[in-house]
């Protein structure tokens, strides 16, 4: 069905809509790489749909490729199935849509898109149709819905086969993510360099094509006498940008782990919505060079931000979607955040002291997107707080979803009443509804006349050439430069564990100090049913005995500070008794945590008298990421100051061999122990529980006697690798304290 392509020629009048630029109509051609995959199942192919029928009447004709690196014979039914359920616009006649639909379908055909012959082809191709039905080329539109390690070499490809010969424009659009840092974006800008002109990239951030946020500079605009005397630090509040979503990552993870919360939407789509609402309104709106100059200058006159200014945190499931979705043993950990608050300052008169919160997460209590203005109230209300002059005064722009559903202007009565914005409509017909703190009738509400999805809208923008819907190149480092730091300094931290749902209560509410951001409640406490996940309100610590001993169960995030105190005041005792602190750690991702903790108080810490053991031993070369050793040193010893010689790894890797019992380690390591420990007592070892209720590398079903007297033994794993090295029940029974740490 899609193995030729009949080029319909609708030309009628040339008028309306987005091609009305100084651009000549001919034919366009649209090739999405990527063209079968989920973004384009879920919105490219529609977008294109729209676009095409915005087009009956524009002199424009077209032709649609979605390219893959698919063979033709499996890839065409499934683009088939994809085209078949392009919906129609809402306002378009049924029968109207059938047949615009099955022109488009005519119109579009599969070509795998792998080598570079491929694109030789598909340009040959292209020029053939071209001819054959004596078309002028306005330009050819490459949409690259691939993960970005492919671009460099896809723009490649594109620069060397398929440039337009004529005058006709080439643009190729960008999807997120442009890089991880500011390192690879630059890298990467530089590899897209070689082949692309800067004005041939689009790089799509998809909020720039919601409505509402495409409004905020005309709006700002159209509202200029009533902002201009309130827009600044002596009325403004806040300000707040939002992004709440209720559903988990699960899925997308190999993306998700290695990006998190901040690079996937704060370095992009917040950001956008902060630099709209704060940049110097530019004279002329539709100046590309005035608007990214403002853009740039805001960004750049953003305080640096630093671990201070923002808050991480992670939902409870997530640890475990990751080890099985990244094929992970039980005991792998990870950092990457799934909600961060990050509180930004505007280093400028106007702005200054004023907060600005960029905030997201999954797993939160609702699906709403928003950007708020919240501005001071001088009015002491005394008696009558219901009084519409004690209400909040707030400009919000509201993205959709949340209460609301539909994505809307609202301004709060007591503001001003703003001016109604072209191709928006005033809503004043209320349901029963509150938005952010004020009944919606308390607002001034306004609404696009008609929704568009936003690809849809940025598409259209492409063609249109319309470069500030997209993210320019200074724009893109400009953002890394602030984003960067941050990141780096939040590499190493440990988010702050929340259950999902209406369960986090208030645990991820922040608070504000002069320029830094805490959470507001310092440490998580919850209550013995947690478990099962009820509600935080009334959370505590249990502190109880478990046969006879002491036990704290808490959040992680608590236990971790429980168990640092625990180990400092035993550090402490034991260099004042005896000037010196034996302690034995485990390996393993339980203890991380804990090594974090340490690394950041390690100043109060006496490392100077402590000399670190090892509980237990892979057996692995010491400078493997798999050795216990290894974690111990690069997660805690290696940001303290303690002596090499008071460090004591397991001697696993004897005579270049492995765990081999006739080298002796083992005894070496018991020698060591007896021969610096007094009377072999370790003064703390902390241990951690396994998932199959192991500890040290005491394996279920190790008896204390196969081991006799020995503090020191080889032991068998019924996991890879499976030779151990550990200290044994009596080593540990004769400890002054054992700590067992159980997470997860
Ligand atoms: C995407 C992120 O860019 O934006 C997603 O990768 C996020 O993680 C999405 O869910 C949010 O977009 P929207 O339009 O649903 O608010």
């Amino acid at each position: 069905m899609f193995a030729t392509v009949f080029l319909l020629l609708v030309t009628l009048c040339a008028q309306g809509g987005y091609g009305e630029e100084a651009q000549k109509p001919g034919h366009v051609t649209v090739v999405i790489v990527g063209g079968t995959g989920d973004l384009a199942k879920k919105y490219l192919w529609n977008g294109f749909f729209q676009l095409y029928v915005s087009q009956v009447s524009s002199g424009n004709t077209f032709s649609f490729y979605g390219g893959g690196l698919s063979p033709t014979d499996t890839a065409i039914p499934v683009l088939f199935e994809i085209l078949k359920a392009v919906s129609c616009p809402k306002d378009l006649p049924e029968e109207r849509c059938a047949v615009l639909k099955e022109q488009f379908l005519r119109l579009s055909q599969y070509r795998q898109l792998k080598t570079l012959e491929d694109y030789q082809d598909l340009a040959k191709y292209i020029e053939k149709q071209l001819q054959e039905e004596g078309m002028t080329e306005a330009g050819r539109l490459f949409y690259l819905s691939v993960p970005a390690f492919a671009y460099a070499d896809i723009a490649d490809k594109i620069n060397s086969s398929c440039r337009p010969t004529s005058r006709a424009w080439l643009r190729v659009v960008l999807e997120k993510p442009f890089g991880h840092d500011l390192f690879s974006a630059e890298v990467l800008t530089a590899q897209l360099g070689n082949s692309l002109k800067d004005e041939e990239m689009y790089r799509i951030d998809h909020y720039l094509g919601k409505q509402v946020v495409a409004q905020i500079l005309p709006f700002r605009a159209e509202n200029k006498n009533f902002l201009d005397p309130i827009w600044n630090k002596h009325h403004i509040e806040r300000v707040e940008i939002v992004l709440k979503e209720t559903l988990d990552v699960k899925g997308r993870i190999p993306f998700y782990d290695q990006y998190g919360v901040i690079r996937d939407v704060l370095q992009n789509h917040l950001t956008e919505v902060m630099t709209l609402l704060t940049m110097r309104l530019p004279k002329n709106l539709s100046s590309h060079e005035e608007v990214m100059n403002n853009k740039l200058r805001v960004i750049s006159s953003l305080l640096p931000l630093g671990k201070n200014q923002a808050v991480i945190g992670q939902y409870q499931a997530y640890n475990a979607e990751v080890q099985q979705e990244l094929n992970k043993t039980k005991d792998h950990i990870t950092f990457t955040p799934t909600f961060a608050a990050v509180l930004a300052r505007i280093a400028e008169t106007q702005y200054e002291g004023v907060p600005i919160f960029l905030i997201s997460g999954k797993m939160l209590d609702e699906r709403v997107g928003y950007a708020r203005v919240l501005f001071k109230n001088d009015i002491v209300c005394l008696q009558n707080s219901n009084s519409i002059h004690c209400k909040p005064k707030q400009i919000i722009y509201y993205f959709g979803h949340g209460s609301l559903k539909y994505p809307a202007i609202l301004v709060s009565k007591t503001l001003f009443k703003p001016v109604l914005m072209n191709g928006w409509k005033e809503v004043t017909e209320h349901t029963d509804v509150n938005v952010l703190g004020l009944a919606i009738s308390d607002y001034y509400v306004q609404t696009p006349s008609k929704e568009r999805e936003a690809y849809a809208e940025l598409i259209s923008h492409i063609l249109a050439g319309h470069k500030n819907s997209f993210i320019s190149t200074e724009n893109l480092l400009a953002s890394w430069g602030l984003w960067t730091p941050l990141l780096s300094s939040l590499s190493n931290a440990f988010p702050r564990i929340y259950p999902g749902g209406s369960d986090n209560g208030d645990m991820l509410d922040v608070l504000v100090k002069g320029n830094d951001i805490t959470y507001n409640s310092e440490v998580v406490i919850i209550s013995p049913d947690q478990m099962g996940g009820t509600s935080t309100s009334g959370f505590k610590v249990v502190r109880g005995k478990f046969r006879d001993d002491e036990m704290v169960s808490a959040w992680a995030e608590e236990l971790v500070e429980e168990l640092a105190k625990d180990l400092q005041d035993a550090a402490e005792a034991a260099v004042s008794k005896s000037g010196v602190f034996h302690v034995a750690f485990s390996g393993g991702s339980t203890p991380l945590a804990l090594f974090h903790r340490l690394a950041l108080h390690h100043f109060t810490f006496p490392w100077r008298d402590t000399h670190v053991w090892m509980v237990d031993e892979r057996c692995v070369p010491l400078t493997e990421l798999d050795s216990n050793f290894y974690t111990v040193y690069s997660q805690l010893l290696h940001h303290v100051k303690i002596p090499y010689f008071n460090i004591h790894p397991m001697p696993v890797h004897l005579n270049h061999r492995l765990c081999v019992e006739e080298d002796g380690g083992a005894q070496f390591y018991e020698k060591e122990v007896s021969r610096l420990i007094n009377g072999s007592v370790f003064h703390y070892i902390l241990l951690g529980v396994g998932y199959d209720s192991h500890t040290a590398s005491l394996f279920p079903g190790t008896k204390e006697d196969e081991l006799g007297d020995k503090l020191v033994a080889f032991t068998e794993s019924p996991d890879k690798p499976h030779q151990r090295m550990s200290l044994t029940f009596s080593a540990i029974n004769r400890a002054q304290r054992v700590a067992l740490l159980v997470i997860g």
